[in-house]
């Protein structure tokens, strides 16, 4: 079986070199290996909840999808997509919201925070709190629900986010499944191996502790700079060197292509490689690693209407799972086309010219369906959607030769009116209807 693993990145800022390690390297790497089917999407919605600036948003999300796409990612293999493209995650949400309960929503870190800090302010609790921030988890439960995502590696501020929509995909089953699991219960996953790089002052690598390297911004000449100012301790040229602790050899580790580079870094500088010597040679490796990513990150900032076609033809991809899902999960909570509801009385010993029943096939949503009407008009069986016109049609067809015995395995909800044993006796007029034809 195929393990799906989804992921969302929030569009705000621009990526630096501690986003690529942390963060893009290992999702790239991640996405080749076999077996997985990975959706990885511009969280450009969840953006929305942070900042109110059309600029950023516009420019951030330009950014972040080049970054990804020129770090290798391959739109083949990976389902890339802007959630602002997928209006089925919209729909999602607002059911979701309706089986989420607000309590659990006050215990969100995000809301929560906000609301401590407010009440350490002396302010109202929901002071500057917007519905979107409130309801943020909900929104990202519907990320991750709507594509049945087994695996969602994130940063462990993210975990208790999707312990809610597990809970909210939980009840969800609860209530509509009828005894199905309508969605898959994700599982947060913290990569603890990839290790989160310092920044220049050797605290986590961090816009807001301003201590971050660039990725692409700048060019080599910036990349440079930053290396420059990496906070070391004051040894002199040839003096030895303590390379555990220094992290200016972390950022180095991130980047050496293997475990011999690292000792042998390690070596020089216990023997005395002055530290301006050691942050040439780091520049040196990165740029081997980013230096072409640049080049390719520069050629698409400069078409965006690539990155548009490639984002285009991942949500058409997102949107053939999430568009005949959703009218599944509408189908499961009652917004259903309207048909009779009520049973008729049970027809009377019908005649020989009595009207046959019906098979009706059609499509809605983008899914298939079928439904047996009796000869008065009420709906006896109802399919569930299909993906496929034909699914449906082979369906149709085994019910009116086969009849009755054609129900196992078949894709058919009753409907509270229908009496099995009226379907049965509907599907024999049926199957001797074809048999006399
Ligand atoms: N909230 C996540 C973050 O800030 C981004 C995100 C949005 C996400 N939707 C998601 C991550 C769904 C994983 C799955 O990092």
């Amino acid at each position: 079986m195929t393990e799906r693993v989804l992921t969302g990145i929030t569009t705000t800022g621009t990526p630096h070199l501690g986003n690529y390690v942390g963060a893009i390297r290992p999702a790239i790497a991640a996405s080749r290996a076999p077996g997985v089917e990975s959706f990885f999407f511009l969280a450009d919605y969840h953006a929305l909840i942070k900042c109110d600036d059309p600029a950023r948003i516009e420019r951030s999300r330009i950014e972040i999808a080049a970054t990804w796409l020129a770090a290798g990612l391959d739109t083949q293999r990976v389902t890339f997509y802007r959630q602002s493209d997928i209006p089925e995650i919209t729909e999602l949400t607002w059911l979701l919201t309706c089986v989420t309960a607000k309590g659990q929503m006050n215990r969100a870190h995000a809301y929560k925070a906000a609301a401590d800090a407010n009440a350490a302010a002396g302010e109202d609790i929901d002071a500057g709190v917007s519905m979107g921030l409130f309801s943020y988890p909900i929104l990202m439960a519907a990320d991750i629900l709507m594509f049945n995502a087994h695996r969602v590696p994130v940063g462990r501020d993210q975990v208790q986010h999707i312990e809610m929509a597990r809970d909210v995909g939980q009840r969800f089953n609860h209530l509509f499944g009828a005894g199905r699991e309508l969605f898959t219960l994700p599982q947060a996953e913290v990569e603890e191996a990839v290790a989160t790089l310092p920044g220049l002052d050797g605290r986590k690598m961090s816009k807001s502790y301003d201590n971050t390297i660039p990725l692409f911004e700048g060019g080599e000449r910036g990349l440079k700079d930053a290396v420059a100012r990496i906070v070391t301790d004051s040894r002199l040229p040839g003096e030895p060197k303590d390379p555990e602790g220094a992290h200016l050899v972390t950022i180095y580790d991130a980047f050496a292509a293997d475990d011999a580079a690292r000792q042998a870094f390690r070596a020089e500088l216990r023997a005395g490689l002055a530290w301006g010597e050691a942050k040439q040679r780091l520049v040196a490796l990165i740029e081997a690693e980013i230096g072409p990513m640049r080049a390719r990150y520069a050629e698409l900032m400069a078409h965006p209407e690539r990155i548009e076609e490639a984002l285009l033809e991942g949500a058409s991809k997102a949107r053939a799972v999430a568009t005949p899902f959703l009218a599944e999960l509408r189908h499961a909570v009652g917004l259903r086309p309207m048909v009779a509801v009520a049973a008729p009385a049970a027809p009377k010993a019908a005649g020989p010219k009595a009207a046959l029943p019906e098979f009706k096939q059609y499509r809605e949503d983008g899914a298939f369906f079928f439904k047996l009407t009796g000869a008065h008009g009420a709906v006896l069986l109802q399919s569930g959607p299909m993906a496929e016109g034909r699914e449906a049609g082979a369906w149709v067809k085994r019910l009116r030769t086969e009849g009755a015995a054609a129900l196992e395995g078949a894709p058919v909800r009753w409907e509270a009116s229908a009496e099995r044993a009226q379907v049965e006796s509907a599907l024999a007029a049926l199957v001797a209807a074809a048999q006399q034809a």
